[in-house]
């Protein structure tokens, strides 16, 4: 307990100085005209995430636990959204949280054009922070969940590195499978149309989006479940080579070369590097063959971030391979915008996304239900 109060004293004493830095200075990596509680914000998540990682490669759970809040679910529409965890397989820990919007529930139906998409959603953190449960997290699938409005299922996967690749992408396509096979207390098939399901992640969950994506094109018949769309929200690709926004944007304030550097060497299986296929994936040593069914894919990208280099490449590798994609650019946003609903970026995104959906969907050429 007397650790607890010192260790709250730290943080405040922290926060009063990180106050004075972020008042007197912008750093020059950051957009210009940030709101003072998310440059605030993003200094505490730096200075945090670099305290937590420790130089032998683990991470102290124990601190980060202060700091990543989490939300309980609601059976109460709270937001307009209901919200419930499913464990998938307890062996593991394998769960997700169900996010049911009050649109769903009011407007029951058996015409299968009113019923709402599905997005399986693959949380952000370097394969190594957060939850389906984390605040920031929560917040964000319920505000997709209400606005889109959809059924949203957010998949807590195991993490790196007290689980490596490929744990994380076997988490992710076993959720599918499970929702495709599974009868689900609240997932009610009147509401929700599996045959329009779309993937969706950030960071590293956009990574993860992308690999499950390749595998559900290729190496599964599924029963009803259709994934026709994917969404891309900055993710995390990467390689050996240094591209030119890696080494312009090194610093960034949201997130450090050094930091891309150790999650990937915390998440690869010893003895790989970043060209491993699972980072660069239209490098060498990808070999995954993307199936016929790949979905058509939106990518988000950000002038601010040091990733942006790779995503357009993925994004231009989609467009060689003669998939459907669309890029997207935010010129002012660093990584991870989508946690600041201060930012109007984050508003142009759900837009975007609602969009992408309708084009997929609803759309008269589009694919028939
Ligand atoms: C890493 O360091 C922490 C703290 O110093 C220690 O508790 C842990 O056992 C170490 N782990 C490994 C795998 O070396």
């Amino acid at each position: 307990m007397h650790q607890r109060i010192l260790i709250i004293s730290i943080i405040l004493l922290l926060l009063l100085l990180l106050f004075e830095i972020t008042m007197t200075k912008t750093p020059p990596m950051s957009p210009p005209d940030l709101p003072c509680k998310v440059r605030l914000l993003l200094s505490l998540l730096t200075i945090v995430i670099n305290t937590v990682r420790r130089s032998n490669g683990t991470i102290n759970r124990r601190l980060m636990s202060l700091f990543d809040l989490k939300a309980s679910p609601s059976s109460k529409p709270n937001n307009r959204v209901k919200t419930s965890d499913v464990m998938v397989d307890p062996t593991r820990n394998l769960w997700f949280r169900l996010y049911v919007p009050a649109a769903a529930i009011t407007t029951s139906t058996t015409s299968p054009s009113a019923k709402l998409p599905l997005i399986i959603y693959f949380h952000g953190g370097g394969f190594a922070f957060f939850s389906a449960n984390s605040k920031p997290y929560d917040d964000l699938c319920k505000r997709l969940s209400a606005e889109l409005p959809a059924v949203v299922v957010s998949v807590n996967y195991r993490l790196a590195p007290e689980h490596i690749y490929p744990s994380q992408y076997e988490d992710g396509f076993d959720v599918l499978k499970f929702i495709d096979q599974t009868t689900i207390d609240g997932f009610d098939l009147n509401n929700v149309d599996i045959t329009r399901c779309f993937l969706a992640g950030d960071s590293a969950g956009g990574n993860l989006a992308h690999h499950v994506a390749v595998k559900a094109s290729n190496h599964h018949e599924f029963g009803k479940m259709r994934v026709v769309g994917l969404i891309a929200i900055q993710p995390f690709f990467g390689g050996k080579e240094r591209t030119e926004s890696e080494t312009r944007l090194s610093k960034g304030s949201a997130l450090s070369l050094e930091q891309t550097d150790w999650y990937w060497k915390t998440f690869l299986p010893e003895g790989s590097d970043r060209d491993h296929a699972a980072a660069n994936v239209f490098g060498q040593e990808s070999k995954d063959v993307f199936g016929v069914n790949f979905p058509a894919t939106i990518v988000f990208v950000g002038g601010f971030d040091l990733l942006q280099d790779w995503q357009r490449r993925y994004y231009e590798g989609l467009k060689k391979s003669g998939k459907e994609a669309y890029l997207i650019e935010y010129p002012n946003s660093f990584h991870g915008f989508y946690a600041f609903p201060e930012l109007k970026e984050p508003s142009f995104l759900v837009k975007e996304v609602r969009d992408f959906i309708d084009k997929l969907c609803y759309a008269p050429s589009g694919i028939s239900f």
